[in-house]
């Protein structure tokens, strides 16, 4: 599958990856699973060079979720190495690129030095636009939602926000990267079929791809493939398929899914 069978109109402007399959990649040829992460940074590559070329403005790509933290220590640490790692090797061609860096998550609970290369790559990649690079990190969907919960319920207890003023918009606006668009497209690899508290309020109309192959084997033309099946799909948001296909019949109703108080 070549990146020349798709249509350059119809790129999803915002791919979301939940990277997943490496330790069992790593377990079917009798290594350990440490040596899946470090196989799965060569997919990292692969996918920000494809999405790249491909045009895909974001990319979200979830390296390390709140629940990960449960993991044995040793796999904690690795990861963590690997993502200081990463970030230090990769930061010349990021800036070469134009990409920008952004990092969504508990990063609090980054040990020091993991936090600090990940603040470094934020902050010299702020003036980019080529690309926004997201990275999940200590990061839980629900959590996300919690926390702009508590701001908002902050602000309103310093009237700030008028409780009445609290609609979709307002609320989306509290979440960790409010400039950062929904996702048009979540691929999850390693063949699950869960969103493993992956950006709960972002993918409400998020269409989504999973498929078989272990996250280290993943690359360009995967991502091709992917955005192949996204494009061949009719995203209809509620309305019929007539509706959809000829934009000028009518609807009675709001587009919104606003429900007063
Ligand atoms: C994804 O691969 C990487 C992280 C979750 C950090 P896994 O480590 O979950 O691999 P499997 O699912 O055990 O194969
Ligand atoms: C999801 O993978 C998290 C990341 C890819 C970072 P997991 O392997 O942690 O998901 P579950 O536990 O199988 O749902
Ligand atoms: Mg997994």
């Amino acid at each position: 599958m070549s990146a020349d069978q798709l249509r350059p109109d119809r790129i999803p402007s915002h791919v979301a990856i939940i990277m997943d399959g490496n330790g069992r990649w790593a377990e079917a040829q009798g290594l350990e699973r440490n040596e899946g992460h470090r196989a799965g940074i060569e997919a990292v590559r692969a996918v920000i060079r494809g999405a790249n070329d491909l045009g895909i403005r974001y990319l979200t790509l979830y390296a390390f979720s709140s629940e990960n933290w449960g993991r044995p220590q040793d796999e904690v640490r690795e990861l963590m190495q690997l993502l200081d790692r990463y970030l230090v090797e990769e930061i010349d061609e990021v800036m070469e690129k134009g990409i920008r860096i952004r990092a969504i998550g508990r990063l609090d609970r980054l040990p020091p030095g993991t936090r600090k290369e990940v603040e470094n790559a934020t902050r010299k990649t702020a003036g980019n636009d080529a690309m926004d690079l997201v990275f999940a990190l200590s990061y839980g969907g629900r959590a996300e939602i919690v926390q702009a919960a508590r701001r908002i319920a902050r602000d309103a207890a310093a009237g700030e926000v008028d409780p009445h003023a609290i609609d979709e918009k307002l609320f989306a606006s509290y979440l960790y990267e409010p400039e950062v668009p929904d996702p048009d497209l979540l691929i999850r690899t390693g063949s699950e079929s869960r969103v493993s508290n992956f950006l709960l309020w972002q993918i409400a109309y998020t269409e989504i791809y999973t498929t078989e192959r272990m996250w280290p084997d993943f690359r360009e033309e995967h991502l091709v493939e992917a955005v192949r099946n996204y494009q061949a799909r009719e995203r209809r948001f509620g309305k019929t398929s007539a509706q959809v296909s000829s934009p000028a019949s009518t609807s009675v109703g709001t587009s919104g899914s606003e429900d007063p108080a």
